[in-house]
């Protein structure tokens, strides 16, 4: 067997030999066939995964692995707002991210201005339940802020309007720079979400005097910006203003006012964007300063005195005197009471006169929770 196949293996030889005429040909025909194979298959290959859309699979999940390093370069990254409140830039940082403007003035996509709750607490929120109720239904025209103690914890639920809306935070002291600095790292928070128009200050204290609807469209279509301004000539107004502030403050630029203020975004930004009169508050507060009732309100009066309405939008009662303004528990919570606070004034808005002056109030106890959310639907309509 072993030797008739190595004669048939010679016989090929042989064979060769008598066929040489027509093996070339063979050989040309075999390799126009690898040929049309060689770029046929290919070319099929191709074309079966561009019908199957398997393509499509390899370059979806190549530039979705490109997106584990760097960002699709689309509008969307500059508009979304941010993932995570809790990021962890320094205050320095985040005052220098918070102060980027674009140059255009036009948006090139549908921006619907937002106004952004700012609360200034220690921890909890007790009247959380009104604000709540208040917000119901106006998603996507609000955002809420929360600057808190740094060791609070708080345990909203997932389905709340407060859940994991926490910014990073420092101990916060009433008199102090700090309160000020706590101010400015919610302004610079709110900032990063670039549908943010206005940017309202609260403390837990706070409600809601007028439903949603009313709050955003008087603020929105506002003219002015709602910042406590006045030029008090006494010892608790001049009386607080230090020579050596000058040339940056003069006396006359000194101007006094609540510190629960409402500002659009252009104060927001001359706000975190202040490195000329914010060294001189802070090298002359000497605890306790009442900085934040003098700084806010006398930056905004030398950078746009144009865009100041001079009046804070948060109703408060000093009228019982003393140092603080009345905290209002459960039973001062009456009809009339709600009445009085939302309609009983008259003021300027948008330079007409107009009885709708205030649409937040202060100090509310806990315990106005449920007279509160009794009398909601009734005289605060909503
Ligand atoms: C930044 O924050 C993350 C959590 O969000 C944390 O794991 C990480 O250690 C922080 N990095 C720095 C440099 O602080
Ligand atoms: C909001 O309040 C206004 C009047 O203050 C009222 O006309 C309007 O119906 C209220 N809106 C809703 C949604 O309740
Ligand atoms: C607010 O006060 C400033 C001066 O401090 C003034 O220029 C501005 O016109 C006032 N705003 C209104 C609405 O009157």
């Amino acid at each position: 067997m072993l030797k008739m196949a190595l004669e048939e293996g010679k016989e090929p030889v042989t064979a060769s030999v008598r066929t040489s005429k027509i093996l070339p040909q063979k050989i040309i025909l075999l390799l126009g066939l690898f040929l049309v194979l060689g770029i046929g298959i290919p070319s099929i290959s191709m074309y079966m995964i561009q019908y199957f859309g398997i393509e499509n699979v390899i370059t979806y999940s190549k530039s979705s692995f490109q997106g584990c390093f760097e960002e699709p370069d689309n509008l969307e990254k500059w508009i979304r707002p941010p993932f995570s409140l809790m990021h962890n830039m320094s205050d320095k940082a985040l005052l220098w991210r918070a102060s980027f403007v674009p140059k255009v003035k036009k948006y090139p996509f549908n921006r619907v201005p937002k106004i952004a709750f700012m609360f200034l607490t220690r921890g909890p929120l007790p009247l959380a339940p009104i604000w709540e109720k208040f917000l119901k239904g106006h998603k996507g025209f609000y955002s809420i802020y929360i600057h808190s103690l740094p060791s609070y914890r708080p345990n909203f639920p997932r389905s709340s309007v407060f859940y994991q809306r926490q910014i990073p935070s420092q101990i916060t002291e009433w008199g102090r720079m700090s309160l000020c600095d706590a101010e400015r790292r919610l302004l610079a928070n709110a900032l990063l979400d670039i549908s943010n128009e206005r940017f309202v200050l609260v403390s837990e204290s706070c409600v809601p005097l007028f439903n949603f609807t009313i709050v955003y469209n008087y603020l929105v279509n506002s003219r002015y910006s709602y910042m406590g301004a006045f030029d008090d000539k006494g010892p608790f107004g001049r009386g607080r203003y230090n020579p050596r502030m000058e040339p940056e403050v003069s006396i006359t630029d000194w101007r006094k006012g609540s510190q629960w203020f409402e500002i659009n975004r252009k104060l927001a930004v001359a706000v975190v964007e202040d490195t000329k009169f914010y060294p001189k508050f802070e090298e002359f507060c000497r605890p306790a300063c009442y900085v934040d009732e003098h700084y806010f309100p006398t930056l905004l009066t030398i950078r746009a005195p144009n865009l100041l309405a001079n009046r804070t939008i948060t109703w408060v009662d000093w009228s019982r005197g003393g140092p603080h303004p009345a905290t209002f528990g459960k039973a001062d919570i009456t009809e009339e009471f709600l009445t009085r606070i939302r309609q009983g004034h008259s003021c300027d808005y948008n330079d007409q006169p107009s009885s709708v002056c205030f649409l937040f109030a202060r100090k509310f106890a806990p315990s106005t929770l449920d007279p509160l959310l009794k009398f909601a639907p009734k005289i605060l309509e909503f």
